[in-house]
C-alpha cells in the first residue's frame, strides 16, 4: 500500500540515528561527539577535529601524527586533471569546478569506490582530504588565472590550504598567524551540522553504494544553493547592494517582511536554530578580532551588525525567531582574508568535508539500506491512450 502522509522538506521526519553531532536548536547548543563547539573553535585544531568526527575520539599526537602523513601521502592529483580544469571557461563559478573536479578524481582512483572493508574505506578517506585542498587552491588559481602546482609539506593542513591558494609564481607568500587562526576556527565551526540537505544528499548518494567521492561531490552541489551554503556568497552580495545603496538597513528589512518581495534576509534563520547560532557568536567575535589585528576597516561590518541589531528587535524576527546564522559573518572574515566572493561557499566545502566523510562512514558502518522516500500520487487516474493525430 502506499503513504497517506508527507513531510516536505522533511521538517519532522528522522533519516537516521546518529553519534556524530548533537544539536538542540532551541537553547543553540551544538556538540562534534559530545565536545562543545565553543570549546572545539578555541582548543582544537581543524585536522583534530576532522579526526573526531570521523572517528569517534580525540586523537593522541602519534594518532595525529600519522593520520596527516597519510593524508600528506595523498596529497598530489593526477596530472590530467590539470587539462580538465583547462577545458572550463575562466568564468566557471568554482562550485561547480570543485564538484567536477571531485567527481572527476574517481576516474584517476577507482580503487577508492569499493570499500569493502575498513583499510579501504580508510585509504578513499584519506585520499580525499589530500586531494580535496589542491582542488580547492585550483579552482582559485583558475580564476585568477595563475599557475597550478602543489602544497609544501612542512606545512599545517591549514596553513598548506592558504599557501596553495595564494602563493604568487614569482614570490613566496608569507603566513599571517591571525589568517591562519581565523581560517581553521571558520573550518572547524562548518566541520559537520548534522542532518542538513547536503549531508543528507551525501548519505542518501552513499546509501546506493556510490562511492565516497561521488556522493561528497553530490554533497558539494548541495551545498552550492543560496538557502544553504550558498547564503555566504548571497550575504556578502546582499551587503555590498545595501552599501552602494546609501546604507539604508531599514529599507531592507522592510523588504525582507514584506511578502510580496522575494528578498529575504540572508543570513538570518534555520532550519533548526530557534535561537541564536551559536556557531554565529562565536565567527562574529573572530569578525572583530581578524578586522582589528589585519587593520582592515570594512563598512560592511557596520552594516551588517546594524541590520543584526534591528532584526533583533523586530517583532517580524522575533516572532518568527529568525537570529543569524553561521552564514551571516563568515564572509566578512573571508573578504579580510582576501578570498574572493565566490570562493566562499568552497571554504564552507573545505570545512564541512570531515562532516560528510563521518557521516558517509557511519552510514556505511551501519548498513544502512538504500534511501528511498515514498511519495503520495496527485495525478491523473488511468486514462485511455490517444493517438497523437487525434491531439
Ligand atoms: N528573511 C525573511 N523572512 C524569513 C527568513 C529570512 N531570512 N527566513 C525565514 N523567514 C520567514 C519565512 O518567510 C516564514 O515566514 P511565514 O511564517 O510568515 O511564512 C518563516 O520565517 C519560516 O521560514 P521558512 O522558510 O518556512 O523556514 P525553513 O526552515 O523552511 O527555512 C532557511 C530555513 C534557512 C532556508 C530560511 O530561514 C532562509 O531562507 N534563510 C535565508 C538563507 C540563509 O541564510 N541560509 C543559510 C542557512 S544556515 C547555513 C546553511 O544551512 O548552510
Amino acid at each position: 500500500g502506499g503513504v497517506t502522509t508527507i513531510d516536505p522538506g522533511y521538517k519532522n521526519t528522522g533519516s537516521c540515528e546518529s553519534a556524530i553531532t548533537f544539536l538542540n536548536g532551541e537553547e543553540g547548543i551544538l556538540r562534534y561527539r559530545g565536545y562543545s563547539i565553543e570549546d572545539l573553535a578555541e582548543k582544537a585544531d581543524f585536522l583534530e577535529v576532522a579526526y573526531l568526527l570521523i572517528f569517534g575520539e580525540l586523537p593522541t599526537k602519534e594518532q595525529l601524527d600519522k593520520f596527516y602523513a597519510d593524508i600528506k601521502a595523498e596529497s598530489h592529483v593526477d596530472e590530467d586533471v590539470k587539462k580538465i580544469l583547462d577545458g572550463f571557461p575562466k568564468s566557471a563559478h568554482p562550485m561547480g569546478v570543485l564538484s567536477s573536479l571531485t567527481s572527476a578524481l574517481i576516474a584517476f582512483n577507482p580503487s577508492s569506490v569499493n570499500v569493502d572493508s575498513d583499510e579501504d574505506m580508510y585509504k578513499a578517506i584519506v585520499k580525499l582530504l589530500g586531494k580535496f585542498p589542491v582542488l580547492v587552491a585550483w579552482a582559485l588559481r583558475k580564476k585568477n588565472g595563475q599557475p597550478l602546482d602543489y602544497g609544501d609539506d612542512n606545512l599545517g593542513y591549514v596553513e598548506n590550504i592558504l599557501k596553495m591558494m595564494f602563493k604568487k609564481a614569482s614570490s613566496d607568500y608569507e603566513l599571517n598567524p591571525t589568517v591562519v587562526n581565523a581560517l581553521d576556527k571558520l573550518l572547524i565551526l562548518h566541520a559537520d551540522h548534522e542532518q542538513n540537505c547536503s549531508t543528507s544528499t551525501v548519505r542518501i548518494v552513499g546509501s546506493s553504494h556510490a562511492g565516497l567521492f561521488a556522493s561528497i561531490s553530490a554533497g558539494i552541489s548541495a551545498l552550492w544553493g543560496p538557502l544553504h551554503g550558498g547564503a555566504n556568497q548571497a550575504v556578502l552580495e546582499m551587503l555590498e547592494a545595501i552599501k552602494e545603496d546609501g546604507g539604508d538597513t531599514k529599507k531592507y528589512m522592510a523588504k525582507a517582511k514584506d511578502k510580496e518581495d522575494p528578498f529575504r534576509l540572508m543570513g538570518f534563520g534555520h532550519r533548526v536554530y530557534k535561537n541564536f547560532d551559536p556557531r554565529a557568536r562565536i565567527i562574529k567575535k573572530a569578525a572583530d578580532e581578524v578586522l582589528s589585528d589585519l587593520g582592515v576597516e570594512d563598512p560592511i561590518l557596520e552594516i551588517a551588525k546594524g541590520l543584526e541589531k534591528e532584526a533583533l528587535e523586530d517583532p517580524y524576527f522575533v516572532d518568527r525567531k529568525l537570529y543569524p546564522n553561521v552564514d551571516f559573518y563568515s564572509g566578512i572574515i573571508y573578504r579580510a582574508m582576501g578570498i574572493p566572493v565566490e570562493m566562499f561557499t568552497v571554504m564552507f566545502a573545505l570545512g564541512r568535508l570531515p562532516g560528510w566523510i563521518a557521516q558517509w562512514k557511519e552510514m556505511r558502518a551501519r548498513k544502512e539500506p538504500i534511501g528511498r522516500p515514498r511519495q503520495v500520487y496527485i495525478g491523473e487516474t488511468k486514462r485511455d491512450f490517444v493517438d497523437i493525430s487525434n491531439r
